[in-house]
C-alpha cells in the first residue's frame, strides 16, 4: 500500500515560507490579510474556552456556508444546515464517505485516473477495493466506455461510490456535459461524489443539479480559493437524507473551535479574501503563455489554479519520459520551486507573480539541462 506523501519538501505552517516557492500543493499564495488576522485573535483571547468541546453541529457555520452556497450558485436554490456537513478537510468526509458506503465488504470506489490520490489511498487503507477508469490522452475527458465496466465488474463487491473531480487535480479540466450525461444514469445505488475543491477558481458547480438527486453529493474545501489549509475545513452539500448518514459516521467534536471560528470570518469576508481570484486566474494567463512557448513541453486548458503540463509527443523517447518528468521536477526543487509530478505529468501551482516569473525563469533552465530547451 502507498500512502500520502503530505507536502514533500515543506516545512511546518508555521516556518516562514520565503526561502521555497511551494507551487506543489494547490494552495492560495498568499496569507489571510493582517485584519482577519486581528479578528481571530482577538476571538482566540478573548471568547475561546479552551476547557471547551467545540460545537459538534457547527451550528454559526453551517447558516454562513447555506448562504454562501446559494449566493454563488448562480441559480435560485435553498440551502440549510440540513443540506450541509462539514469535516477535517474534505479529506475526512472522502474517509466517512467510504465507511458509510462500503466498509464491510460490501462496496469497492472507482475512480477515474489520473485523479487526485487520497480517493484511492483512504479506501486502500480502509481495505475497500478500488476500481480504475482512464480518460483520453487528449482531452483527459473520461473514457466512458471503460467508466461503463466500473459498474458492471465481472468480479468482486459492486461499485457503490464514484469518485469525480470537477475541476479534476492534476488535469485541471472541469467536468464536460457527456461526461455529466453519463454520470446522470449511474444507478441510484451507486453514490457520485463530485469533488469541486477548486470551485472558487472555475466558478462552474453541479450543485443545484446534485440537490435534486439523492446519490449525488458535492465537497468542497476551504483549503484554496479560501486561505485557509492551515485549519482543515472541508464541507459536502447534498441531499439532507444522505446528510444525515454521514453525520451518523463522523467523530463528534471533529473540527476544533478555533478552525470553525476562522472559516465563519473567512466566509463572512467572502469578498474579500475572494478577491485575488481574478488576479491568479490572469496570472495562470501569462504562465500558461509563457509555457506554450516551449517546443517540448504541452500545457494543457485549466479551469483551477493550477496547470499540467507534459512532455510534447516526441520531445524524448516514449521510454524516457517519466524519468525526464522526475528529473524536471527534481531540478526545480534544487532551484527553490516545488511543483509535483504526478499522473504521467508536471503540476504547477498558481502562484504571486514573483513566484511565478521564478517558476518561468526555473523551468527554462530546468528545460536546458535536459537538453530540451
Ligand atoms: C481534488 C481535491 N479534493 C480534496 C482535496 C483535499 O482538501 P482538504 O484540504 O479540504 O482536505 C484536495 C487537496 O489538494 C484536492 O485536490
Amino acid at each position: 500500500m502507498v500512502g500520502y506523501t503530505p507536502n514533500p519538501g515543506h516545512g511546518a505552517a508555521t516556518i516562514a515560507p520565503e526561502a521555497v516557492d511551494h507551487l506543489d500543493t494547490n494552495e492560495c499564495p498568499y496569507d489571510l490579510p493582517p485584519l482577519l488576522k486581528d479578528k481571530l485573535a482577538h476571538f482566540f483571547q478573548h471568547h475561546l474556552f479552551n476547557n471547551r468541546y467545540p460545537d459538534g453541529s457547527h451550528g454559526d457555520l453551517k447558516g454562513e456556508l447555506a448562504a454562501y452556497v446559494m449566493e454563488s450558485a448562480g441559480q435560485p436554490l435553498t440551502v440549510t444546515a440540513d443540506h450541509l456537513t462539514v469535516g477535517n478537510g474534505s479529506d475526512e468526509l472522502i474517509r466517512s464517505l467510504i465507511i458509510a458506503t462500503c466498509v464491510g465488504g460490501s462496496g469497492a470506489v472507482g475512480v477515474a485516473e489520473p485523479t487526485f490520490s487520497m480517493y484511492g489511498i483512504i479506501a486502500e487503507t480502509l481495505g475497500v477495493p478500488v476500481r480504475r477508469c482512464g480518460r483520453s490522452s487528449a482531452t483527459f475527458a473520461l473514457d466512458l466506455e471503460s467508466a461503463q465496466t466500473l459498474l458492471q465488474p465481472a468480479e468482486g463487491p459492486p461499485l457503490r461510490l464514484l469518485f469525480m473531480v470537477h475541476p479534476n487535480s492534476p488535469t485541471a479540466t472541469a467536468l464536460r456535459e457527456p461526461e455529466i450525461e453519463w454520470l446522470r444514469q449511474v444507478p441510484p445505488e451507486v453514490l457520485v461524489v463530485i469533488d469541486e475543491a477548486y470551485f472558487e477558481f472555475s466558478q462552474t458547480s453541479l450543485v443545484a443539479e446534485a440537490l435534486t438527486r439523492p446519490n449525488w453529493i458535492i465537497l468542497r474545501t476551504f483549503s484554496k480559493g479560501f486561505r485557509l489549509a492551515a485549519q482543515r475545513v472541508g464541507y459536502g452539500i447534498g441531499d439532507p437524507q444522505l446528510i444525515a448518514t454521514l453525520e451518523r459516521v463522523r467523530l463528534p467534536y471533529n473540527l476544533p473551535t478555533f478552525a470553525q471560528q476562522a472559516a465563519l470570518v473567512a466566509l463572512q469576508h467572502r469578498q474579500d479574501l475572494l478577491a485575488c481570484v481574478p488576479d491568479l486566474l490572469q496570472e495562470r494567463q501569462r504562465l500558461h503563455q509563457a509555457f506554450s512557448q516551449w517546443s517540448a513541453l504541452q500545457v494543457f486548458p485549466s479551469d483551477a489554479n493550477f496547470l499540467f503540463v507534459q512532455l510534447a509527443a516526441g520531445s524524448v523517447p516514449a521510454e524516457i519520459a517519466g524519468e525526464t518528468l522526475a528529473q524536471l521536477c527534481q531540478a526545480m526543487q534544487h532551484q527553490g520551486t516545488l511543483i509535483r509530478h504526478t499522473g504521467g505529468g508536471l503540476r504547477i501551482t498558481v502562484g504571486s507573480p514573483e513566484e511565478n516569473d521564478r517558476t518561468i525563469s526555473r523551468l527554462l533552465q530546468a528545460l536546458k539541462g535536459q537538453g530540451l530547451a
